[in-house]
């Protein structure tokens, strides 16, 4: 918008790319939309190109300033929430976040494979500075032994516990899902930890990192997106602005920006008892 680097779009220009990752629009943050000076600028461009509204597609930041941008010069925005972390609030699941976690799932699978073989602890990290919705979602799918999370203390002495009890019973492996945001300091910090205190176990430490932030959508991504982004166009025919579309409970529902960013979704405390049960 800043540059004014529009393309005239139409149905065809979206044909063929139903299976890709990413964007093929290259959007991405930018530092000068943080500035009024920048703003201003977009402002001026999509006026002279005759935009009447935008679609912002992202997660907290989109909407920071989707939210101060429309305010500032009244331009209608709707947004739809894009970002693996499922972390706003006002929908069940934002785009990227079931692609996410299977992807994580399917890398975890394959490394408790190796796991087993050969009697190891992993340590695994997936993505989520501030939210935990990747790690525990993933833990619970592969079965993991522990999770740590941003949203909750991490309990050192009961994870070696649990560690001890694994070994009593002759468990041949361990996994333990770390998010990267986790007050312990990410997967190569808990080795540390872990190896100090209780050595029996050979500790491997795998970082996921951006191989979840690509890849084919899943089947349920691409009905939401495609059904979410059908919802944001109408929702600016019919006058609406400063909301993001979400769906929750299957129902397309609208959230202002600045209640969508408040907060992180809470995490349901049952799934994370869910872990230590199932483990
Ligand atoms: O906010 C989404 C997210 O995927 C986080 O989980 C992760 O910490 C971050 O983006 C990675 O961003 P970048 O690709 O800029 O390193």
């Amino acid at each position: 918008m800043i540059d004014g680097d529009f393309v005239n779009m139409d149905n065809t220009s979206v044909s063929g790319i139903m299976h890709q990752g990413g964007t093929i629009l290259q959007s991405a943050r930018c530092d000068d939309f943080k500035k009024g000076a920048g703003r201003q600028k977009a402002f001026e461009q999509l006026k002279e190109a005759g935009i009447e509204g935008v679609v912002a597609i992202g997660g907290d930041g989109t909407f920071t300033g989707a939210g101060i941008f429309s305010k500032e010069y009244n331009i209608p925005i709707v947004g739809t929430p894009g970002t693996i972390d499922n972390d706003l609030i006002g929908t069940d699941f934002t785009i990227g976040y079931d692609t996410a976690i299977n992807t994580a799932m399917a890398a975890i699978d394959n490394i408790k494979d190796t796991a087993n073989a050969h009697n190891r602890l992993f340590i695994i990290e997936v993505m989520g500075h501030d939210a935990g919705f990747i790690a525990l979602r993933s833990a619970i799918a592969t079965g993991a032994e522990a999770v740590l999370i941003p949203e909750s203390k991490t309990d050192a002495e009961k994870l070696i516990r649990t560690l001890k009890i694994n070994q009593e019973i002759k468990k041949r492996s361990n996994i333990i899902i770390v998010a990267e945001g986790n007050e312990s300091g990410g997967a190569f910090k808990v080795a540390e930890k872990i190896n100090k205190n209780f050595p029996y176990f050979e500790t491997k430490v795998t970082i996921l990192g951006h191989i979840q932030r690509g890849g084919r959508p899943t089947c349920m991504e691409r009905v939401r997106a495609s059904r979410m982004g059908m919802e944001a166009v109408n929702a600016l025919l019919e006058g609406k602005s400063g909301i993001m579309i979400g769906q929750v409970h299957n129902d397309i529902v609208f959230t202002p920006f600045e209640e969508a960013i408040k907060h992180n979704q809470e995490i349901n405390p049952v799934l994370l008892e869910m872990i230590e049960m199932l483990s």
